[in-house]
Formats: C-alpha cells, sequence, structure tokens
C-alpha cells in the first residue's frame, strides 16, 4: 500500500469511517542549484513520485490530534505557542499557527499521517509535511503555493531553528508533473522545464543519515552572509566572478564559499537551457562540476556521497552525478540514459556492496487534497 492508501486505512481503523480530504505532498530532488536558494540564486529541483499523506477530518475547534506511522501520536491547540510541542508535532503545529499568524482561518483536525518520503535523507520529507499540513489546515481554502512554501519556511527558521531557503517547500506545493521546476529564489517566480524522457533521474541512498548539518547548515549560510556583506551585495549571487579575489583571509574559506555559489547559479541558468533544448549530455556535465564544487569549494560533501558520485560516473549510461540537498550524507543523484538503466544499476549495487539504494524517479506533481471516493460519491 502506498501513503496514501496507508493513511486512508488507519484513518478507518482509528475512527471508524472515511476522512474527510487527503492531502498529499511530495518530497524533493534537487538536480542542480545547490545552497544558492538562501543567496537569492536559482535552483532546479523536481518532486519525487513518493509523498506524505494526510487522512483528516474537521473538528469544530482549535485542536489538533494527530497519529502517524512510527512515531508518538500528539495532540495540540492551535492557539498555544508551538514550542510547546515537542518533537515531530511541532511542525504540524508550526504551520498551523504561522497560518493563522498570516490572517488564514484555521481550524482544528483529527488525522492520520504516512509517508513513502525517505526521512533524514535530504528528500524534504519535513517539507512535504509542512505543505500536506497546510492544505489540511486550510481544508477547502485555496492557498497558492509560495503562501504555502514561506509558511512552512518560516516554521523551519523560527520554530525548529534551521535556516533553510525556499526551495524545498515550494517545489513540493508548485510542482508540474513530468518538470523539474526552475526557482529565481530572489524573485520567488519559478517556471516548469521538462525532462525529457530519453533520460531516468536515479536517486541514491547512501543509507548514510546526517548529523551536525543543521549546524554545519547554518554556518554556511553565515559565510554567505558575511562574503555579501563584504562585497557590498545584497545577495552574493549578485557578485561577479572577478571580485570574489577582494574575499581574502587566512583560509580562503570565504572566498571559496562566495566562488561556490556564483558559479552554481550560472550552472543552474545553463542546467535550465541545457535540459529546455534536450542537451542531457550538457546538464550532466553542469551535474558534474557542481558536485566538484559542492565538495572543494562549499565543503558540504562527505565521503558516502563522494563514494556513490564517484561510482556512478563510472557506471554505463550515466550522463552526471552529484550530491543533492544539504549534503554531508543521504542522498546523491545520477541522470542516466533510460536504455542503460538498468546496467547502470547493477554496476552502482554491486559496486557499493548492496550498501545503497537506488530509486529511478520520474518527475511527480506538487501537493494536492482529495476527498476520497466513498465521501464524494
Ligand atoms: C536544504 C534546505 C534548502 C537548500 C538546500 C541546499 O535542503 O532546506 O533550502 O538550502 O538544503 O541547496
Amino acid at each position: 500500500m502506498d501513503a496514501v492508501e496507508r493513511a486512508i486505512a488507519a484513518f478507518v481503523d482509528r475512527y471508524g469511517l472515511e476522512p474527510e480530504l487527503v492531502a498529499t505532498a511530495p518530497g524533493r530532488v534537487n538536480l542542480i542549484g545547490e545552497h544558492t536558494d538562501y543567496n537569492g540564486g536559482h535552483v532546479l529541483p523536481m518532486a519525487l513520485p513518493f509523498v506524505t499523506a494526510i487522512a483528516a477530518s474537521a473538528r469544530v475547534d482549535h485542536v489538533v490530534t494527530v497519529a502517524s506511522e512510527g512515531f508518538d501520536p500528539a495532540r495540540f491547540s492551535i492557539g498555544d505557542h508551538p514550542a510547546s510541542t515537542d518533537g515531530w508535532a511541532r511542525y504540524l503545529h508550526g504551520v498551523g499557527w504561522e497560518l493563522a499568524d498570516s490572517g488564514i482561518e484555521v481550524r482544528g483536525w483529527s488525522g492520520v499521517v504516512t509517508t513513502d518520503v525517505p526521512v533524514g535523507a535530504s528528500l524534504s520529507s519535513s517539507a512535504a509535511l509542512e505543505v500536506a499540513s497546510a492544505n489540511t489546515f486550510c481544508r477547502g481554502v485555496e492557498l497558492d503555493p509560495l503562501t504555502i512554501a514561506q509558511v512552512g519556511q518560516r516554521v523551519e527558521n523560527h520554530l525548529i531553528g534551521m535556516p533553510c531557503g525556499i526551495m524545498d517547500q515550494l517545489v513540493s506545493a508548485a510542482a508540474v508533473a513530468g518538470h523539474a521546476l526552475l526557482i529565481d529564489c530572489a524573485s520567488l517566480t519559478y517556471r516548469p522545464v521538462p525532462i525529457p524522457a530519453e533520460a531516468t533521474v536515479v536517486v541514491m541512498d547512501t543509507l548514510t543519515r546526517r548529523r551536525l548539518v543543521d549546524s554545519e547548515f547554518a554556518a554556511r549560510r553565515h559565510d554567505c552572509e558575511e562574503a555579501a556583506r563584504r562585497l557590498g551585495v545584497t545577495h552574493l549571487v549578485e557578485a561577479a566572478l572577478a571580485d570574489l579575489s577582494d574575499l581574502g583571509g587566512p583560509d580562503d574559506r570565504l572566498r571559496r564559499r562566495a566562488r561556490h555559489v556564483v558559479t552554481e547559479n550560472q550552472r543552474t541558468l545553463d542546467a535550465a537551457a541545457a535540459l529546455q533544448s534536450g542537451d542531457l549530455a550538457a546538464l550532466g556535465e553542469l551535474m558534474d562540476d557542481s558536485h566538484r564544487s559542492l565538495r572543494d569549494d562549499y565543503q558540504v560533501s562527505g565521503p558516502a556521497l563522494d563514494a556513490i558520485v564517484d561510482l556512478a560516473r563510472h557506471a554505463p549510461g550515466c550522463l552526471g552525478a552529484r550530491m543533492t540537498g544539504g549534503g554531508f550524507a543521504g542522498c546523491a543523484v545520477a541522470l542516466v540514459t533510460a536504455d542503460l538503466l538498468d546496467v547502470f544499476a547493477a554496476h552502482v549495487e554491486a559496486g557499493s556492496g548492496r550498501t545503497c539504494r537506488l530509486y529511478p524517479v520520474k518527475p511527480g506533481p506538487g501537493a494536492a487534497v482529495a476527498i476520497p471516493r466513498a465521501r464524494s460519491s
């Protein structure tokens, strides 16, 4: 059973009737444009065909009671501050709180959360939870994807303490099936870019999970803000490569961070153009360059990520490969000639001693709300 079916079945089991709605939101894999979002740059993620699902029915009050596979059940009142809710349910409580704080009408609900998005794997399971829950709190009211994404980002920034950008929440809310989403994180505009059928995107989970990433993430963001301040630009992507030599310093750290951001932003624009014109070889090369830049200049890769990227690069059919998401552990992504997918997968699985998990994926749609058939008929 997939996440939607499990959520409905668990809801029926728990409450003895069908849920009023099922809200779904996908995880994402980023093709290119890493650590550019909070620097006012471009990103090119796509939604995964794996979703987080919430099966729920409205309550008359402002209380939420929720159960979830593998996590403790939770109960909270939306009007209380989310800091009073611990653990995974703080994401939900935070979304309700932030929506209400934006003047959007929210109501309580009883429900069940399930997910097929691997957790802690850099595939944005928390963004999927935030986006699905926003639609649950506002059932029937159409919120635009950017509003939903900004609510999720505020939850991360203010209530979880993760200073992320907008990419994960926005692609989860706004993705279009069959397409990657080119997002300009300065203007907050986006457009779908089709992914040709001759290429398969393969998510490669190293099954390593991240530790201390959030503090490393905050340190990178801090470096970027410091570099932008010294260069006199609002967003680091506005700096010209030629100006980066002004960023001296004993360990050359800020200059390398800035060089990653500026070159990665250009690579992302070039990648979108390559995708649009069907030049998959060019896209693959840009992904390879992105990995080197993240590993050497931005220093957010890790041994397991480097190893699987290297393995993939030498596998038949591979056009390009790189780490994806925040970094340090979790997943990498490869672009593979569709005809050679099986031999690619066999090579990588054997080479890793079967310590990885591969997911060939087609780009899925963004968040949705469905009314189960039994209720609507
Ligand atoms: C995490 C953050 C995103 C983005 C990526 C790196 O996924 O949530 O906002 O910064 O890392 O590109």
